[in-house]
């Protein structure tokens, strides 16, 4: 099979596209043929290799050699004893990070990993968007939103950013997304009641009136979030930010027990369940995909550089299979 394979860690330039043997399924799990992956912030940070990558995968070389995380397929071979799924099923979801990626044309994962059946609105091109909203989900459950809570998303328009605000909106809070001004027209396309551009002052003058700011790309400080939160409020951020600042504000809030801020994490295997639901709310339409570009496989390195230069909005789209799309749904 075709896949994007690194030897080592690096730039995009250690990515070569190159023919590898196929996986082959264990008794728990099933072989995906990947229609779509992506190549998103998570990937990009394990192709460099800091230190934190480097110290969960325990050494030098990652244990794996193919990246990517969001994928969308079609079950080609399922193991002995996989009850769940079966050959001809199209799914979609997150690759375990423990195994070899979805940024090929066969991978392997456990069935009772994050992995659900497609949306049967979305094409396999569209689906792959589990990521973002998986990393902005345990925040918006942390704040517990619900009708007449106020939300800021700083950031609203990255992969978790446009997810933030769109499963904010589910939960009926009234969001203020804050974006660059070529994106205002996304922001409320995804129905945030305030779209304010970052590039101006603007958002600093909304004043102390928000239950939660939730900065989804790690670049706000603290002076500025201070300036919006209403007393009682939580602070939530995706990044540690430029230097790792939000570590010290994340600390000294544990020691005073104040809880303003915060960085949860999804709880250990919630992740079927997870993108069982969200499956849902795309069905129901509460959840649109946001696809910025796309690349074929053969340009994958290209879509390394574009996703790492901290631009994309939404979802870079790896195509693996072409054939057959006007056929499917979408
Ligand atoms: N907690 C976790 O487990 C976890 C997992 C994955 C990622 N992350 C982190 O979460 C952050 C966001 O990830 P992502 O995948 O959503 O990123 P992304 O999709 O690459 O986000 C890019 C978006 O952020 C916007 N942006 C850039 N600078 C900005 C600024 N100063 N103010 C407001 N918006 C700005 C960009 O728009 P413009 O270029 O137009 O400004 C672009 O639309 C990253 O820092 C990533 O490292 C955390």
């Amino acid at each position: 099979m075709k896949a994007a394979t690194i030897a080592r860690y690096g730039s995009a330039g250690v990515i070569e596209v190159r023919n590898v043997p196929a996986p082959v399924p264990g008794p728990n799990e099933v072989l995906v043929r990947v229609h779509a992956a992506t190549v998103n912030r998570t990937d990009c940070g394990e192709l460099r290799f800091p230190a934190l990558i480097r110290l969960l995968n325990g050494g030098w070389r990652s244990r794996r050699t193919i990246l990517g995380m969001d994928f969308a397929g079609i079950i080609e071979a399922v193991g002995a004893a996989v009850s769940m799924f079966k050959p001809g099923d199209r799914v979609f979801g997150m690759c375990p990070s423990r195994n070899d990626g979805a940024q090929a044309e066969y991978f392997c994962m456990p069935e009772t990993g994050p992995m659900a059946h497609m949306p049967s609105n979305l094409r396999f091109d569209q689906a792959v968007v589990c990521e973002g909203a998986f990393y902005a989900n345990p925040a918006i459950e942390h704040f517990g939103l619900k009708p007449g809570h106020k939300i800021l998303i700083y950031g609203a328009s990255g992969a978790i950013g446009t997810a933030a605000l769109q499963l904010a909106k589910y939960r009926g809070a009234e969001v203020t997304a804050v974006v660059a001004g070529r994106h205002l027209g996304l922001a409320r396309s995804l129905g945030a009641d305030l779209a304010v551009d970052y590039a101006t002052d603007a958002f600093d003058q909304l004043g102390r009136h928000f239950d939660f700011v939730m900065d989804a790309v790690g670049k706000l400080g603290i002076r500025r979030w201070r300036r919006l939160l209403k007393p009682g409020g939580v602070f939530s951020t995706t990044d540690l930010g430029p230097w790792s600042q939000n570590l010290f504000f994340l600390l000294s809030s544990k020691i005073t027990g104040s809880g303003r801020v915060v960085v949860p994490l999804a709880k250990r295997g919630t992740g079927q369940a997870f993108v069982n639901d969200l499956k849902d709310k795309i069905e129901a339409g509460r959840f649109v995909p946001v696809i910025d570009r796309r690349y074929p496989l053969a340009a994958i390195a290209d879509a390394y550089r574009y996703v790492q230069t901290g631009e994309k909005a939404g979802v870079v789209v790896i195509d693996i299979v072409t054939e057959g799309r006007l056929a499917e749904p979408g």
